[in-house]
């Protein structure tokens, strides 16, 4: 199913950077990373949780400084997406990772948009971003970040919450949230990784997201099950991530047929790509495998990638025919 038409609606766009592009980013900007090679860089994807894998992601940030790393890190990723047949991409972007060493935002969304425009032209990928705020930072920094924003707001599609889940619940955002509705943004939260359904319930009920990025602790409430297929509400699932996370022990119980048989637009992802093994096509193969997915399980996963998508109705509709008539034409396996 690898040149099944996709779209990607959860990957970190600092996160798709390969181990050789951020040493080429370090040396060109002349940053000392904590690790003395790539192969120790590697050796040290190996995480307890979520909270040690971020501590090493955000170590990784510092080899991006410059527009021209932003542009770089983002074609590289859309490349990589297009050999994967994705032609729809929603990339999270947190520039509050940034901002404290002074790289101007003008530079951070300027690179990457650049990029979006190239990959378009190059490979017909169509790249959006979404702003992340970090949620162990305060809610008055979400609200400065947000003004920050305003005269970028046109090329951007949405905002969504990441960082430490446990001890960070989406409601400490609910301000941020409401102003960027007001604003016109899409919006979107992650909730249910590590952190209880309690915090998803709260990105819906108090935050008022369209959509729930993991969701997987929700997943074992029948209640809140129910509630993502009556409301439409799209569940951006990582199981590469999760596996890698700790979140689960074994992809054969991860819960895609029964989302799937409850009607939930259950989609998958790939998170941060290099950290957690495999970009988007191997995430299909993972639980395609694990789970003995039919190939119209996974169709309908593809064809949520849309429906879950923050694209005009047009373009969701494009997509999902474009999945309907690559399962008519020769069959690849
Ligand atoms: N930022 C990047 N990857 C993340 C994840 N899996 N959870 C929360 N924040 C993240
Ligand atoms: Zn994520």
């Amino acid at each position: 199913m690898a040149g099944l038409p996709k779209a990607e609606l959860h990957v970190h766009l600092k996160g798709t950077v390969e181990p050789a592009d951020m040493f080429a980013f370090a040396a060109r900007n002349d940053v000392r990373l904590p690790w003395a090679s790539q192969r120790a860089l590697v050796a040290a994807y190996d995480y307890t949780g979520l909270d040690a894998f971020l501590t090493l992601y955000w170590q990784g940030c510092q080899a991006l400084c410059t527009r021209a790393d932003f542009y770089d890190l983002t074609l590289a990723y859309l490349r990589r997406a297009a050999q994967n047949g994705i032609v729809r991409a929603e990339m999270f972007f947190s520039p509050q990772n940034f901002l404290p060493r002074g790289i101007a935002l003008a530079d951070q969304l300027g690179g990457i948009g650049e990029a979006i425009k190239d990959a378009d032209a190059e490979w017909g990928i169509r790249g959006e971003v979404i702003i992340v705020a970090q949620r162990h930072r305060s809610e008055s920094e979400a609200l400065d970040l947000l003004s920050l924003l305003r005269p970028h707001r046109d090329r951007l599609l949405g905002v969504g919450l990441g960082g430490p889940e446990i001890g960070n619940p989406p409601g400490k955002f609910a301000r941020f949230f409401s102003a960027a509705r007001q604003q016109g943004y899409r919006l979107t939260a992650h909730a249910g990784e590590e952190g209880p359904a309690s915090y998803v319930r709260e990105a819906l009920d108090v935050c008022r997201v369209e959509r729930i990025d993991h969701g997987y602790t929700a997943t074992a409430e029948p209640d809140l099950v129910r509630r993502f297929a009556d409301d439409g509400i799209a569940l951006t699932m990582c199981p590469l991530s999760n596996l890698r996370l700790r979140i689960v022990d074994d992809l054969a119980a991860y819960p895609l047929p029964m989302l799937l048989d409850a009607g939930v637009l259950v989609t998958l992802n790939s998170d941060d790509p290099p950290y957690f093994g495999g970009y988007l096509n191997a995430n299909y193969e993972a639980v395609g495998r694990s789970l003995a997915l039919t190939r119209e399980a996974l169709a309908q996963i593809a064809r949520n990638g849309f429906t879950g998508s923050f694209a005009p109705a047009g373009d969701i509709a494009a997509g999902v025919a474009a999945v309907d008539a690559y399962l008519e034409g020769p069959q690849d396996s």
